[in-house]
């Protein structure tokens, strides 16, 4: 398929066609990159190359922050109340599910995910993400504090400046959503940096953010190479802030970056998240949402619960189960075949990645279920893998494989649960399944996580803080406490007496 620079059309294997932006979104226009480069984007499922898009270099991402930081003080942004700016939100929400369709189409088409889900989660997600943070933005201001008679005191909540925020390509719309819900709630302008990998869906949101009436420059949108784009928007000395999503290595370069400049960061980064079944477990509703854990979106969440631990009493019975319903439930196939639940890893490089751990781990005695193997034959597709036998000190066993593989091991007691469970650099969540009372309580408060579920898992809520601790991030995204990133506290001291 050949590419017209700025714009082209595309069309799905469901029919929809639709005119698909190429460009960089700065100041509401789609510019071509001054570097004049072009990056394709693939399909993992054919593994043909659907189109084309711009590459920012630094030359683009300084154009993009000065948009930025002119719509800042620009009153068409600057003088808008809250209420306004929750309007805005609101009519862009409203356009993103008319073009629900649409959105969902390019959604699976880049990056592999089953369109059913991207039509019933990732596309209504974004909206109700909006909607959430549009209801904020009148509600979110300062206090009045007593400090006696002779004194008064007051507190602004005041935007924190030009957002750089980086997103990954499990959720291209969600992340994208996740950040610009809150940072336009409380009056900031935003630097978006789409991930390489997965580009159209944003591109095609940032038309609707035009015609929504965003002021230009409050939403800026690039595509690009981290290493380029990303590490720019990081080390731009107009940038005030950088909200990331994505691995552990890059959020550490990224606070050595933003040091220089002493930004303000929000971090969300990998994971290998325990799921605990003990014993007097509820065995079959443990086994749906073990699945759903570490199978959902091809186990490419940083959520993903990756390491089962088991009870010994129940391990044997726990793990005939589960793999009895990975094998029925994991239907792997055409993204676009309404009974696929997993489609092919977003790139050919996660493929190999999720795969040479699977075969490190069988080089290093693990045993290896492949409960479905069938396989299409084309499209970067990874089979759905449990393994057990690992070393708990194994690199399977410890690290983000980012991919349909569950480890499972064996414990005995609740004490060495929690060990195990807390034996990890990651600190991003934790399931545990039991129908003790006071065991699932002293489990969530000794799991060292940011989130815990009881007898579920991966059930995230827009209205729930979401992040981790130790190496799983810095700073929260999601509910009131995702607005905590986005806003700066000034305190105003005025003195009523005549001294
Ligand atoms: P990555 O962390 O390198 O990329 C995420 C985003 O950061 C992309 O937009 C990328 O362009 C940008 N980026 C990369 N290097 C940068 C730099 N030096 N400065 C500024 N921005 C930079 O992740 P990648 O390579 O795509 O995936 C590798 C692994 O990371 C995955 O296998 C998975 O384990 C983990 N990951 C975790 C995610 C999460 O949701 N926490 C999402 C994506 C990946
Ligand atoms: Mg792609």
């Amino acid at each position: 398929m050949t590419c017209a620079p700025l714009a082209t059309e595309l069309k799905a294997p469901n029919g929809l066609i639709w005119e698909q932006p190429q460009g960089l979104f700065i100041n509401n226009e789609f510019v071509s990159a001054g570097s004049g480069r072009l990056l394709a984007t693939v399909n993992p499922y054919t593994e043909h190359e659907i189109c084309s898009v711009h590459v920012a270099g630094a030359g683009d991402v300084d154009k993009a922050v000065s948009s930025a930081r002119r719509a800042l003080k620009d009153p068409s942004w600057a003088m808008l109340s809250g209420t306004d700016r929750g309007h805005l939100m609101t009519r862009l929400a409203d356009l993103v599910d008319q073009h629900r369709g649409t959105l969902a189409s390019i959604e699976t088409l880049d990056n592999g995910k089953p369109y059913s889900v991207s039509l019933g989660f990732d596309v209504p997600h974004f909206s109700e993400v909006l909607r959430y943070y549009a209801g904020y933005a009148d509600k979110n201001f300062g206090k009045v504090i007593d400090v006696g008679p002779e004194k008064m005191a007051y507190t602004l909540k005041q935007p924190v400046g030009v957002c750089g925020q980086i997103i990954p390509w499990n959720y291209p719309l969600d992340m994208a959503a996740w950040k610009l819900g809150p940072a336009l709630c409380c009056g900031n302008t935003v630097v978006l940096k789409l991930a390489e990998q997965t580009p159209l869906s944003m591109l095609y949101v940032a038309k609707l953010i035009r015609e929504a009436g965003f002021p230009p420059g409050v939403i800026n949108i690039i595509n690009g190479y981290g290493a380029e784009a990303g590490a720019a928007l990081v080390r731009h000395p107009d940038v005030d802030k950088i909200a990331f999503t994505g691995s552990t290595a890059t959020g550490k370069d990224i606070m050595r970056m933003a040091a220089a400049t002493m930004k303000a960061i929000t971090l969300e980064t990998g994971g290998k998240s325990p799921l605990i079944v003990f014993d007097d477990a509820d065995l079959e509703q443990a086994v749906r949402w073990a699945h759903a854990g570490i199978m959902e979106n091809q186990g490419q969440v940083c959520t993903a619960t990756s390491r089962l631990l088991v009870q010994s009493g129940v391990y044997d019975k726990f793990l005939d189960a589960f793999t009895a319903y990975v094998e029925k439930a994991s239907i792997v196939g055409d993204p676009f075949d309404p009974t696929t639940f997993q489609g092919p890893q977003v790139t050919r490089a996660q493929r190999d990645r999720v795969m040479s751990y699977i075969s490190g781990a069988r080089e290093s005695g693990a045993t290896v279920f492949h409960p479905s193997d069938k396989l299409p034959s084309r499209g970067f597709f990874a089979p759905p893998t449990v393994l057990t036998g690992l070393q708990r000190s194994a690199p399977a066993f410890q690290d983000e494989i980012f991919g349909p593989c569950a480890v499972v091991t064996r414990f005995d007691t609740e004490s060495e649960a929690l060990a195990v469970a807390n034996d990890t650099r990651y600190g991003l969540a934790g399931a545990v399944f039991t129908r003790d009372l006071s065991r699932a309580h002293r489990m969530a408060r000794d799991l060292e996580a940011g989130m815990v579920w009881v007898n579920s898992s991966n059930d995230s809520d827009v209205r729930v803080p979401f992040g981790g601790v130790k190496e799983s991030g810095l700073g929260r995204e999601l509910g009131e406490e995702g607005l905590r990133g986005y806003y700066n506290i000034k305190a105003v001291h005025v003195n009523l007496s005549s001294r």
